[in-house]
């Protein structure tokens, strides 16, 4: 930490203790033009950051931290195509990927803006054949089924935007996920199909991955079993940077797409990993979605840091997270078609910035990533809504409505909208036990019902949240929620210098399954090298498994 970081963060510190005591209620009451002073406007998407305990001098005690971090000689050089990901010596450049106009696009040196059209080309010229019923499987019947076979990356943002637009989606092929390696994901997820009519995508930017692999073989036997040996290759297509290996695995050149290491996985679904999504979609749509996130990568460079929509978002995020000490950020889309945009976060934030060193490899002196959760409202509001407004714990809130919704009813969005506001409101206002008495006494409650009950149905409020409000959710918008959700991992790194594109927690867990399959695969293998847990679960399901 640079003395200058340090005093930033000491500053914030004295500056919570000044503000601890006025409550958001408060904050409102004393100034008229709150709400306009903390939101900002990306055309038709509205960031409201009202109901988050802040003040002007929040906000700039905020942004001297990120410029003592050293955030827009960090932010120059991300979006100049550096070799940001320092232990492994890669530009993190997905930006370049939906730079629709301009010029060159320089990464590590080379123009790469002719590769990265070529390639959106190929998948789009794909797209339309399937789209129009002119790709044929094996037995001469068009294909209908599209399942993309990957995980993470590879899997969370295709899946969740492919969900998020399906009113986009009008050709009438058939769109599934599988990425579990539980066998009962791809059994469940081919229930159903007719391989004759159905294209496996498989997605893996190493084309190692076991969970997709292991997918990809079963899917490949699945259709040899129907079709014959020679089948496969009019029912596979392949997503990846590892081509060599698509080759070998027998998908036709013609269907490979590439991408490059400078894409990480959670930050593909701009690249050709978003393929599964350019066929339901098509490419006029995606090519929207692409535009939503380049509108929103020329907000994040130009936009000053006060009024810069996943700047703010971030200095709120490490606002709760360093200085208030909050511990998770709950993401409740009142949307169910962005039912897995929660999910999808998980990977974007939790994979980039759960890190416990700096980018030199010293421990970090502060917390970083907070656990992301969410489910869509309001389901939440009969779930988990109740710790939220009353529970010990205080999560900070992320809102995403539409102001309109696309293919539903007017009146049910009129409810939604109704509930998201209202849930906002009520976690900033709460209820104080007067309040509460008061409401049971108008109830006619006796003075002892009043007492024994108001300590239950009292809210203390002052709970923070921000709210997302944008016309719609088509491709446009979609592209711009995801990357202010980007640009908003990568500052709060930026701050907390650590590097968001590298993944090395999830190296130990792959080795150690690794290690295991074959003593889990074998009733006799010994676990004398096991752990004691490991091996006393080894046995307990050996045990099991013999009972049958
Ligand atoms: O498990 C970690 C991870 O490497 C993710 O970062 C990635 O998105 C996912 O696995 C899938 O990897 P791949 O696309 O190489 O199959």
């Amino acid at each position: 930490m640079t003395p200058s970081f340090r005093e930033a963060l000491a500053r914030l510190e004295a500056h919570r203790h000044a503000i601890a005591h006025r409550t958001l209620r408060a904050l409102f009451a004393q100034d008229a033009r709150r709400f306009e002073t903390f939101s900002v406007r990306l055309d038709d998407l509205l960031f409201d950051f009202s109901k988050q305990p802040v003040t002007d001098v929040t906000i700039a005690h905020l942004t001297e931290l990120a410029e003592a971090a050293g955030f827009e000689g960090k932010r120059a050089r991300f979006l100049a195509g550096e070799p940001v990901n320092n232990t492994e010596g890669r530009a993190a450049m997905h930006m370049a990927l939906r730079a629709l106009h301009g010029g060159p696009l320089s990464i590590g040196g080379a123009d790469m803006r002719a590769a990265i059209e070529a390639e959106r080309a190929k998948c789009a010229a794909f797209a339309e054949t399937l789209r129009a019923g002119r790709a044929l499987g094996a037995g001469g019947r068009p294909i209908r089924n599209v399942v993309n076979i990957g995980i993470g990356g590879s899997d969370l943002g295709p899946a969740m935007a492919t969900r998020a637009l399906a009113p986009f989606a009008t050709s009438g092929l058939v769109s599934r996920f599988v990425s579990n390696v539980d066998g009962a994901d791809i059994a469940d997820t081919l229930r159903g199909l007719d391989p004759g009519e159905t294209l496996f995508v498989v997605s893996s930017k190493t084309f190692t991955t076991l969970e997709t692999m292991t997918n990809a073989r079963s899917a490949r036997a699945w259709i040899v079993a129907a079709l014959g040996e020679g089948a496969p290759s009019a029912h596979f297509a392949a997503v990846s940077t590892n081509l060599s290996a698509c080759a070998a695995f027998g998908v036709p050149a013609d269907r490979v797409f590439g991408f490059w290491d400078w894409v990480g996985g959670r930050y593909s679904m701009w690249s050709s990993i978003g393929l599964p999504l350019i066929i339901a979609i098509g490419p006029q749509h995606f090519a929207d979605f692409l535009a939503g996130g380049q509108d929103v990568d020329a907000h994040f460079r130009d936009a000053p840091l006060d009024r810069n929509i996943p700047v703010l978002m971030a200095l709120i995020g490490v606002w709760h997270r360093n200085v208030w000490g909050r511990a998770t950020h709950a993401v409740i889309p009142y949307d169910q078609r962005l039912a897995r945009f929660p999910a999808y976060l998980q990977q974007l934030d939790m994979e980039s910035n759960g890190k416990s060193v700096t980018r030199e490899g010293a421990p970090v002196a502060m917390a970083t990533a907070p656990v992301v959760w969410g489910e869509p409202g309001t389901n939440g509001q009969h779930a988990f809504f109740q710790l939220l407004h009353q529970g010990t714990e205080v999560a900070p809130v992320d809102f995403l409505i539409a102001a309109e919704p696309i293919a539903a009813d007017p009146h049910h969005h009129d409810l939604l909208v109704a509930n998201c506001l209202a849930q906002s409101a009520a976690l900033m206002t709460g209820r104080t036990q007067e309040e509460a008495a008061a409401a049971l006494r108008a109830q006619g409650a006796s003075e002892a019902e009043v007492a024994r009950l108001a300590p239950h149905k009292t809210f203390p409020g002052d709970r923070p949240s921000s709210t997302l409000l944008y016309r719609r959710l088509d491709p446009r918008t979609l592209g711009r929620l995801v990357a202010l959700y980007e640009h908003k991992v990568f500052t709060q790194a930026a701050i907390w210098d650590i590097n968001a594109f590298d993944q090395w927690g999830v190296e130990l867990g792959k080795e150690l399954a690794t290690r295991l399959q074959p003593i889990v695969a074998s009733p006799t293998a010994s676990t004398d090298a096991l752990d004691g847990s490991t091996a006393g679960l080894v046995a307990a399901r050996r045990a099991l498994t013999a009972q049958r």
